[in-house]
């Protein structure tokens, strides 16, 4: 999906064009993989554009950038409020918004600590990442990619490095004509797919990978077990073992970018039914209720943008 310009980038605390915000080539993020990143979804309710868990979102970059004993001179406050200014001023959404924090242009060579710190917010139009019509679901495989082992690269961090892994999940699925590829940790149990956490229903009970699997700790994975616990269904955070993707009665994938997506079919083995399972279909009536404003916000997800307008700008 080809990005489509705003007005503005945030870029350390001051506002300036979409076209101004670049990067010298020598910078150390373009050699060395060193960034932290989020992704955020702005969502238009009809009070108006509101941010989901902006503070979620903001304690896990500042998060990241500790994990790689990057100094942020912003506080997540700073940076959230930001962002709040930025998606206001553009006056575009629903939208997706990215901050990123990079080591940039200083000296050569693998030590990073003499790159200076640059922090950017971007904010976008975005639609449906993995394409599909909820109610029909995607197809996926299991990657022949092994997900980041522990004590390699922090699957904890959202650091721009642990893409190259998602990258080579990712392209693998595509030239094979999947949706997505979901890969297994360093011990063959069921890690995430390459944007998204995975979820696994059998005999109504839910399961998913925990933190221990390599799995990035997604606020919409997070978001999920909120619901599913509020709604009565048996939670189970353990290791899953590949082969429950081939009897389980539904799964799906949990992301930003991806939100609640039912899947279909895993190695072109049907799930399930093939059809969106109850449990998926109750969870997803949930959430995307509360992003429609349609439902209570009962847990305080959404932050509303401060707007001169409630009329976004036609996208
Ligand atoms: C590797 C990976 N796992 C899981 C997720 C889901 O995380 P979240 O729900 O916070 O977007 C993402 C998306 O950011 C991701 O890139």
């Amino acid at each position: 999906m080809a990005i489509q310009k705003t007005e503005k980038v945030w870029h350390n605390g001051k506002f300036i064009d979409w076209d101004d915000a670049t990067i010298h080539v020598m910078s150390h993020v373009v050699h060395y993989g060193s960034s932290v990143f989020e992704g955020i979804r702005c969502y238009a309710l009809p009070s108006g554009p509101a941010i989901f868990r902006a503070n979620e979102h903001m304690r896990r970059l500042i998060d990241s950038a500790r994990i790689y004993r990057i100094d942020v001179p912003f506080t997540a406050d700073e940076i959230l409020q930001g962002m709040l200014e930025l998606v206001g001023g553009n006056g575009v959404w629903p939208c997706y918004v990215r901050p990123v924090i990079l080591r940039g242009y200083g000296e050569a060579g693998v030590n990073p600590f003499n790159s200076p710190t640059e922090v950017y917010i971007c904010n976008y139009p975005w639609g449906k990442y993995l394409g599909a019509d909820a109610n029909e679901g995607v197809d996926v495989c299991v990657s022949s990619w092994t997900r980041i082992a522990p004590n390699t690269l922090p699957a904890m961090a959202k650091a721009g490095a642990n893409y190259m892994n998602s990258q080579l999940i990712k392209m693998e699925a595509i030239v094979n004509g999947y949706a997505e590829g979901i890969a297994l940790d360093v011990n063959g149990y069921i890690s995430e797919g390459s944007g998204e956490n995975a979820f696994v229903v059998r005999h109504g009970v839910l399961q998913t990978a925990p933190l221990g699997n390599s799995v990035l700790p997604g606020i919409t994975r997070d978001s999920v077990l909120e619901i599913a616990r509020d709604l009565g269904i048996k939670v189970v955070e353990q290791p899953i073992p590949r082969e429950c993707l081939y009897i389980a009665d539904e799964v799906f994938l949990t992301g930003t970018a991806a939100e609640i997506t039912s899947i279909r079919s895993v190695d072109k083995i049907t799930v399930g039914t093939g059809k969106i399972g109850p449990i998926t279909k109750a969870i997803q009536q949930e959430f995307y209720g509360v992003v429609r404003g349609e439902k209570a916000d009962r847990h305080k997800w959404l932050t509303p943008v401060p707007v001169r307008t409630k009329q976004p700008v036609a996208v």
